[in-house]
C-alpha cells in the first residue's frame, strides 16, 4: 500500500504505514528535498511540529484495517490547509477509539449470544436427543430470518451469481459437517467438554495447513501445539462423562471448520458480499445440503415420539427453548461474521478462544457439571496454548 501526503514543502509519503490493530503508532517516510528518505515513528498523541503540516485525505483511516490492507488507495493531493495535522491526528485517535469500542461491542454481543445458544441447545438436546433435527432447525431459522429481511428490504439482498454459489458450496459443506458434528458431540457429552476439545482448533489448522497446503510456520507455532494437544488430552482422559462419539464429534467439527476457513478464505477473495449476507447465503446452502441427510438419519416418526415426550416432560416452554437455540445460533454466527468483517483473523481467533472460556465457565455453572481439578487444569493448559498460538502465528 502506498499513501502520500503532499505539502508544498516538504512532501511526505507513508509506506506500509497503517498501524496494525492495537498499535497507536504511525510510521511515515519523510522526503525533504534530499535524495535519501528516512523513517521515523510518530505517536499521534505526542506529535509536535514547529510548522504545521497538512494531511489532505487518508481513506478510511481508523476504519476497517482489512480494507486498507487490501489495496485501499490513499490519494496524494495538494495540501488541504483546512485542518492542521494535530487536529487530524486527534480525529484519527478518536476514530481508533471508536473502532475499538465497536469491536468490543461486537465481541460482547457475540459471546453473550453464543453462551445463550449453548445453554438452550443443551437444554433442548437433553430433552429431545435429535441432533440432526436441531442442527437443521438452527439453519432453517437463520435462512428464514434472512429471507424475510431481504424481502422486506430491512437488509439489502446480496448480488450473487452462479460462480458465487459454486465457490460457496465447499464452504457450506464443511460448515454443515462441522455444525452437525458439534451438535452430535453436545448431545453426548457436557457442553464444557465439547468446547474444551474445540479449543484445539488451532492445532488442526496448523496440521492441515502444513500437511495439505505445505505451509510452514515459525517454531513458536509448532511449540504452542504442545500445550493445546496436551491440555486437551489431559482433559479428555480425566473427563468424568467421557463418551467416544462426543469426543469424535468435537474433533470432526474442528477438522471441518478448518477446511471451512480455508475454503472461505480462498473463495471469497475479492468478492463484495458483506459478512452478514455471506453468512446468510452459507446458512441457506447448508440447510439445503443438510435436510435430506437429517430425514435419512432420524426422520419424522422418531421426531414425533421424541417431541411428545419432551413436551410432556418440560411443558410448552420446550417450544421456546427450540426457538431460542435456533434463533441464537443464527444471531451469534451472524455477529461473528460481521465482526470478521472488521477485524483481522488473528484478533478473531483470540476472540473465539475467549468465547470458549465464557461458554465453558457458564455451562459448568448452569448445568452443575462435575469438574475434577486435573480436568480443569487440562482445559486451562489447552486454552493457554491457544493464546500462545495466536501470539506466535505470523
Ligand atoms: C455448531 O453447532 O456449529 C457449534 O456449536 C459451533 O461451534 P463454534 O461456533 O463455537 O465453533
Amino acid at each position: 500500500m502506498n499513501c502520500s501526503i503532499k505539502h508544498s514543502s516538504p512532501s511526505i509519503s507513508s509506506s506500509n504505514s497503517i498501524p496494525q490493530k492495537g498499535s497507536s503508532q504511525i510510521s511515515f517516510k519523510i522526503q525533504y528535498l534530499q535524495p535519501t528518505p528516512f523513517n521515523f515513528n510518530i505517536k499521534p498523541s505526542s506529535i509536535t511540529f514547529k510548522k504545521p503540516l497538512y494531511i489532505s485525505h487518508i481513506q478510511d483511516f481508523g476504519g476497517s484495517i482489512r480494507k486498507i490492507n487490501h489495496g485501499a488507495v490513499c490519494n496524494a493531493y495538494e495540501a488541504d490547509h483546512s485542518q492542521p495535522l494535530e487536529i487530524k491526528m486527534d480525529e484519527m485517535a478518536q476514530s481508533e477509539a471508536g473502532q475499538k469500542m465497536k469491536i468490543g461491542l461486537y465481541f460482547a454481543t457475540w459471546w453473550s449470544l453464543n453462551v445463550v445458544f449453548n445453554i438452550y441447545n443443551k437444554k433442548v438436546l437433553n430433552a429431545f436427543p435429535f441432533p440432526w433435527l436441531t442442527s437443521t432447525l438452527s439453519l432453517a431459522a437463520g435462512s428464514l430470518i434472512m429471507l424475510v429481511s431481504w424481502a422486506t428490504k430491512m437488509v439489502e439482498a446480496p448480488k450473487t451469481d452462479v460462480e458465487f454459489w459454486k465457490t460457496l458450496f465447499p464452504v457450506a459443506l464443511a460448515h454443515t459437517i462441522g455444525h452437525v458434528a458439534a451438535t452430535i458431540s453436545m448431545s453426548k457429552v457436557a457442553v464444557s467438554f465439547t468446547h474444551i476439545i474445540k479449543s484445539s482448533e488451532p492445532a488442526f489448522s496448523v496440521l492441515v495447513s502444513r500437511f495439505f497446503l505445505g505451509e510452514a510456520f515459525p517454531m513458536g507455532v509448532y511449540l504452542s501445539l504442545l500445550p493445546i494437544i496436551g491440555g486437551c488430552a489431559l482433559s479428555a482422559l480425566t473427563e468424568l462423562n467421557f463418551n467416544m462419539i462426543g469426543f469424535m464429534g468435537a474433533m470432526i467439527s474442528n477438522l471441518a471448520f478448518v477446511f471451512r476457513n480455508i475454503f472461505s478464505k480462498k473463495g471469497m477473495k475479492g468478492k463484495s458480499v458483506s459478512g452478514m449476507n455471506y453468512y446468510a447465503c452459507l446458512s441457506i446452502l447448508s440447510l439445503l445440503i443438510l435436510t435430506p441427510f437429517t430425514i435419512a438419519m432420524e426422520g419424522p416418526q422418531m421426531w414425533e415420539v421424541g417431541w411428545q415426550t419432551a413436551l410432556t416432560q418440560i411443558g410448552p416452554n420446550f417450544i421456546w427453548w427450540v426457538v431460542a437455540q435456533s434463533v441464537f445460533y443464527h444471531l451469534y454466527n451472524q455477529v461473528s461474521y460481521m465482526s470478521l468483517d472488521q477485524i483481522s483473523p488473528l484478533t478473531f481467533s483470540i476472540g473465539n478462544t475467549m468465547k470458549r472460556i465464557s461458554v465453558i465457565v457458564s455451562s459448568i455453572i448452569i448445568f452443575h457439571t462435575p469438574v475434577q481439578p486435573v480436568n480443569a487444569l487440562g482445559a486451562a493448559i489447552a486454552i493457554l496454548g491457544t493464546f500462545i498460538y495466536s501470539q506466535a502465528k505470523p
